[in-house]
């Protein structure tokens, strides 16, 4: 069924109808789109087109069809509409008589799809909000709890300086901590609303934009309905967001792949959120975490063919712009599930901590601090380095851990090394010199854990 019929002799042919309609996935605005237009209801009758008792009964009809919805969304699906605007207004007629088609009055769907829209990313933003709080505590109650598990740093996938397992931990936080407040801050810019811009100059009616938009919950309506009817970027914006999300939880994903694997076996993940092989009976393999990094790619293509989808595309409103929900709704559905998935990931880790100090003691993590050792005996870091170097090599060629060599060993390449170099050589050692802020040390890790946790308000 359609809305726009008066104009046409035909009818429209069967295939085009198919690929014409957004009601297969647009059906789930129908809570938006009802809520849009018992608020677009009030506002028709403070301009007059509609009585009270007119008003009170369309708002009656379409809060009934919300009932029903809510018992079974999937029935709109049935339905040959063309969009979910289309089922709303078809079905309250259907359900109040002719009155139903007064609601259209002033209105278009242009302005419709882009309220309902942001509506829905209103509702989405804030569970995502919560869920991006949830894995920030997540992190800091396994870094409490872990707080003194040391483990090697990485730079090049060569271990680098030992850092703990805790200060990994924080070091997503942070980057969550930035995903939050870029989500707040897109939620600023979408929070106005487009209801009352028609389809593209303005509705005829003299509606209070303002007032509408405040009773809807945004904090201010529109200023030009032109670029209303147009606008996307909080579609794109919300992608954005999404992908530089993922592109953190793909990397912390990333990190524990490795973690968990059989080569380094620092932590071993819960069975419940691992599979099993179907031909080789010792496997467990990380399939959450994987997941979480392949289903990245496809947010980055949400982002991507939205973009595309914009590009040079003429105002204002084009069909082509239907084509920005299933790409939106997808992304949004990853995004939540990838951070829901993410807490549960961490909440069962269990940590190998004897396998994570060895770890951490192979591979000449503690170079820097013969290097930082002899600057403090007053040679330069350049030249500090180069015999720190040498040092290295000569263990390696021993096959043998700095903290093995003998003092004649250190005392080849340097007479300023003293019996001093074997506590300052320590992995704690290492460690607790990092006290500035943002270091390792645990007096920082500890003090940033107490802020973390007053902030996320964990008693
Ligand atoms: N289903 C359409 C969409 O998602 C709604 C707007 C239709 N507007 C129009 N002028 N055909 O974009």
């Amino acid at each position: 069924m359609s809305l726009w019929g008066g104009r046409f002799l035909d009818e429209s042919n069967k295939l085009f109808k198919k690929f014409n309609t957004s009601l297969p996935f647009d059906y789930i605005l129908a809570q938006e789109d009802i809520f849009a237009s018992i608020a677009w209801s009030k506002a028709l009758l403070e301009t007059g087109v509609l009585t009270k008792k007119e008003q009170k009964k369309i708002e009656h009809g379409l809060i009934s069809l919300k009932q029903d919805i809510d018992i079974n969304p999937e029935q709109i699906l049935k339905s040959d509409c063309e969009d979910i605007h289309t089922w709303i207004e078809i079905n309250l007629i259907e359900r109040i008589g002719d009155l139903g088609k007064k609601l259209h009055t002033g209105r278009s769907r242009n302005d419709q799809i882009a309220t309902d829209l942001k509506l829905w990313c209103k509702n989405k933003i804030q569970i995502l909000l919560k869920n991006i709080l949830n894995l920030q505590k997540s992190f800091i109650l396994i870094a409490e709890r872990h707080h003194d598990v040391i483990m090697p740093g990485y730079t090049h996938l060569q271990r680098a300086q030992p850092i703990t397992f805790a200060y990994w931990c924080l070091s997503y936080v942070e980057m969550f901590k930035r995903d939050f407040t870029r989500l707040e801050d897109a939620l600023k810019r979408l929070d106005v609303s487009p209801l009352g811009s028609g389809a593209l100059s303005g509705t005829a009616w003299n509606i209070d934009r303002e007032k509408l938009a405040v009773h809807m919950g945004f904090s201010s309506s529109t200023n030009n309905a032109l670029d209303s009817v147009s606008d996307r970027d909080y579609v794109i914006e919300l992608l954005a967001s999404a992908s530089i999300s993922m592109m953190h939880l793909s990397r912390f994903s990333e990190d524990l792949i490795f973690f968990n694997s059989s080569e380094a076996n620092f932590i071993e993940l819960s069975d419940s959120i691992t599979s099993g092989s179907s031909l080789m009976p010792q496997k467990k393999n990380p399939d959450a975490l994987e997941l979480i990094r392949g289903k990245c790619g496809r947010v980055y293509g949400s982002l991507f063919s939205t973009l595309v989808l914009l590009k040079a595309l003429p105002l204002s409103y084009n069909k082509d712009m239907q084509e920005d929900k299933e790409s939106l709704f997808d992304a949004i559905k990853i995004w939540n599930d990838s951070l829901l998935i993410s807490s549960l990931v961490l909440k069962n880790i269990k940590l190998n901590n004897l396998l994570c100090y060895e770890a951490a003691e192979k591979g000449y993590s503690n170079a820097t601090e013969v290097a930082d050792y002899l600057v403090k005996k007053g040679i330069t870091f350049r030249e500090a380095h180069h015999i720190s170097g040498k040092i290295v090599l000569h263990a390696i060629h021993n096959n043998k851990a700095l903290k093995d060599l003998d003092l004649s060993q250190f005392q080849e390449y340097s007479h300023l090394i003293e019996n001093d170099i074997y506590q300052h050589i320590t992995l704690e050692a290492c460690l607790e010199k990092r006290v500035s802020k943002g270091g390792v040390s645990s007096k920082q890790v500890q003090e940033v854990i107490k802020k973390e946790k007053i902030r996320l308000n964990i008693i």
